[in-house]
């Protein structure tokens, strides 16, 4: 229930330890002056460093101001420790230039070429409704009341200047992201995040993670690709035990490779068992993983569940979260790599969203996006 730190040379959120719970949000810029916008970064900036210190978003606070004035703070989490909440900006490719061109915020031409709108995959059914967006904030924390007041503040200082355009909760984290964290099951039932990236491989994470080299204000950021993907439970659940395990790849007690007895033995393609390949290639982490993908990307997703869909079924599934120096050598290229997955069979994307991560904010007078404006 610490406060995770706010500055650093990194954003916090990525390779940090993986919190319980998730607020996402997405936001349109709803102005076209600059200066506002900066202002905006600023004041966001103020209200994150203090929210995840456990503070109120501004300096007065909920309850110790002027009677007659909206209080500078909503006030549920009054009381509360930080619950670890860590928030996370991204910039969207629309952020630079409108969908018709406008370069609204003069910055078109510090568009990283890497940040460019996901290309269409086999089986996609993505509503534009809940995708995109010019902005997003990933807020992360251990107490979900925590991480929703911080997008509400966020939102409520942005009254005017940005709407939100989607926003989603996750209530369980499916992926580890350092070696000390337990790995969490899925709503399939399995385990995962096993072999994600770890905090604890710097040089793999300099390698696939963080922007190097670039001699422009993404180096030390990251991309975040977000899709939201639905499992359809209720038919998962009449599969085998077998044929879901043949599903992934790995055992649904252990989450050992299939052929093998621990969790973290090596996944070896080779091993056989009954004459037959023990990890079949149509498995997911058959296809998923670097031998075959040729890459790798830091997972950070959440589980959620939105209710039901009005037909029995459970609105369900991932809100898939990945970060990478490049999305086309990560995500992409992993993406394409899974067409023939037999999990395809039991998920549909429905939401699909890119963004460039900046740096850390490195003390108390930097702030978000400094090294853009
Ligand atoms: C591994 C589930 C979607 C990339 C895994 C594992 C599970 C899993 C259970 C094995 C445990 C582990 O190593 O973490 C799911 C489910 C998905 C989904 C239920 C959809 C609802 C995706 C997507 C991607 C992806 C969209 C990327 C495009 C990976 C990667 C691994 C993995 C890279 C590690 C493979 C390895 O190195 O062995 N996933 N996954 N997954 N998944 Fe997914």
């Amino acid at each position: 229930q610490d406060a995770v730190e706010f500055h650093g040379d990194r954003q916090a959120g990525i390779v940090t330890p993986a919190q319980d719970r998730l607020h996402f949000v997405s936001f349109d810029v709803i102005t076209d002056d600059r200066d506002a916008l900066v202002r905006l970064l600023q004041d966001w900036t103020t209200a994150a460093r203090r929210m995840t210190r456990g503070q109120d978003a501004g300096p007065v606070g909920a309850v110790q101001g002027n009677e007659y004035a909206p209080p500078d703070d909503t006030g549920e989490a009054l009381g509360l420790p930080p619950a670890g909440l860590t928030l996370t900006i991204g910039f969207g490719p629309t952020l630079f230039r409108t969908a018709d061109g406008t370069d609204r915020f003069g910055i078109a031409d510090r568009q990283p070429a890497a940040l460019v709108e996901l290309p269409g995959f086999a089986g996609d059914l993505i509503d534009p409704t809940i995708s995109g967006g010019d902005l997003c904030i990933q807020a992360c924390a251990d107490d979900p009341q925590v991480a929703v007041h911080a997008v509400r503040n966020l939102a409520r200082i942005g009254v005017g200047l940005v709407s939100v355009r989607w926003s989603q909760l996750g209530f369980g984290r499916t992926s580890s992201t350092s070696s000390d964290q337990v790995t969490p099951r899925n709503l399939f039932g399995f385990k995962d995040g096993t072999d994600n990236l770890k905090a604890e491989q710097p040089a793999t994470l300099d390698r696939f993670v963080w922007v190097s080299g670039t001699d422009s204000w993404m180096d030390g950021g990251s991309y975040l690709v977000s899709r939201k993907i639905r499992m359809l439970v209720e038919v998962w659940d009449r599969q085998n035990l077998r044929d879901q395990q043949q599903t992934i790849g790995r055992t649904k007690g252990s989450g050992a490779p299939l052929g093998q007895r621990g969790e973290f033995d090596p996944v070896d393609f080779t091993t056989q068992v009954e004459g037959d390949v023990a990890v079949p290639p149509t498995s997911h982490v058959f296809l998923a993983h670097p031998t075959n993908s040729g890459t790798a990307i830091l997972r950070r997703g959440y589980s959620f569940v939105d209710g039901s869909d009005g037909l029995g079924r459970l609105d369900a599934g991932l809100f898939f979260l990945c970060y990478q120096s490049d999305p086309e050598t990560g995500f992409v290229q992993v993406q394409r790599n899974l067409r023939t997955d037999k999990l395809n069979e039991y998920v549909q994307h429905t939401s699909s969203a890119v963004f460039a991560c900046p740096p850390g904010v490195t003390g108390d007078d930097d702030w978000w996006g400094s090294g853009l404006f």
